[in-house]
């Protein structure tokens, strides 16, 4: 109960600022870029980042920004991904591409992207010059990194050979840079020390990990309403996910032939064949390597010194990575 205040007064606060800074005309280019924003979501990125500054504590006024800048960073990407996905659904709504068509969804991420950059400045503003550089770099390296994981998700759609290693190496990129980033901004406004910053970034980095191959998980075991974006899109569309790609070692011939039919398929009836013989093969082997990854993260964390309430809050925040429905 204590930790839900802490994290509703963390959630209202963000969304403030995100308001504050994505408004202005063409109206259509803001409807469409603050659309997302306000659907909702976990809002488990900006959450990560004023804990992490709660830790050492920081000034909520720049943990704040540093959270927004995240978040709407993070929506960038979510507009951008649901064009290549070719998904419909986000956060129980359509997605901006649909609802505004391609060409404004992609001006939308473009505005969300640099809107991210002005934020995160004013965030790291009238720190000494050296953090606000290690700020910006690091943010800007995310960004750069987000794009290489998103480009080699997609080149995997095209290969049926992909190991276990390309996977982990490819969410890293996609998913696991912007959890490492989120934490450690917070710690970096709140001026923690290097040594602390460091584990930090291997607290939410190996969160990340564990973050994604849950969703991976959720993709094809969820309830759509629930999780609020289409489940077996990743068959749909061919992924290699820790799932499938354990699915196709471990198949048996026949297994293996119904797999590979649902995977890039239009027919609906292939691809839940597929699914449901992809959860039969590998459910249980990816919960066991996210849980791998979630006690890195713990272990990382347990090594940071720091205040009572906000370690517990992400705590709580890994342990619900593991956990969540949706
Ligand atoms: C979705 O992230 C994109 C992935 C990296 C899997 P979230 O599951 O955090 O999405 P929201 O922000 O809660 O909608
Ligand atoms: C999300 O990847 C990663 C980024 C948006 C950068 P996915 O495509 O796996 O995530 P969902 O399932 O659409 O949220
Ligand atoms: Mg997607
Ligand atoms: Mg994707």
């Amino acid at each position: 109960m204590e930790i839900d205040k802490y994290f509703d007064e963390i959630i209202k606060s963000v969304n403030e600022e995100i308001e504050k800074y994505i408004k202005g005309e063409p109206k259509e280019l803001y409807d469409s870029s603050i659309y997302l924003l306000r659907a909702g979501g976990k809002r488990l990125r900006p959450l990560i980042t004023v804990a992490s500054s709660d830790l050492f504590s920081g000034e909520r006024k720049r943990a704040y920004k540093a959270a927004a800048a995240v978040e709407i960073l993070h929506n960038f990407t979510l507009i951008h991904d649901d064009i290549m996905d070719e998904d419909t659904l986000r956060r129980g709504m359509p997605t901006v591409h649909v609802k505004w068509g391609v060409p404004m969804a992609i001006l939308a991420g473009d505005l969300l992207h640099a809107k991210a950059f002005e934020v995160l400045s004013e965030a790291l503003e009238g720190l000494d010059s050296s953090r606000f550089y290690m700020g910006l770099s690091e943010f800007s390296k995310s960004v750069i990194i987000i794009a290489e994981g998103q480009a080699m998700d997609m080149e995997f759609e095209n290969r049926q050979d992909v190991t276990e290693e390309e996977y982990l190496d490819m969410i890293k990129r996609k998913t696991a840079q912007l959890f490492s980033c989120s934490s450690f901004l917070g710690g970096l406004v709140a001026n923690a020390e290097n040594r602390d910053l460091e584990l930090l970034k291997e607290f939410g980095l190996n969160l990340g990990i564990a973050f994604q191959i849950i969703d991976d998980i959720l993709g094809l075991t969820a309830d759509e309403k629930e999780l609020g974006k289409p489940i077996y899109s990743d068959v749909r569309e061919g992924k290699k996910t820790i799932l499938i790609i354990k699915a196709l070692t471990s198949a048996s011939e026949e297994e293996r032939r119904i797999i590979m039919e649902g995977l890039g398929s239009k027919d609906q009836e292939k691809i839940v064949k597929s699914a449901e013989t992809v959860k039969a093969l590998s459910l249980d082997y990816a919960y066991n390597v996210a849980e791998k990854y979630y006690e890195k993260s713990m272990n990382a964390l347990s090594s940071i010194r720091g205040n009572d309430i906000p370690g517990k809050a992400l705590k709580y925040l890994a342990e619900f990575t593991i956990k969540r429905r949706k």
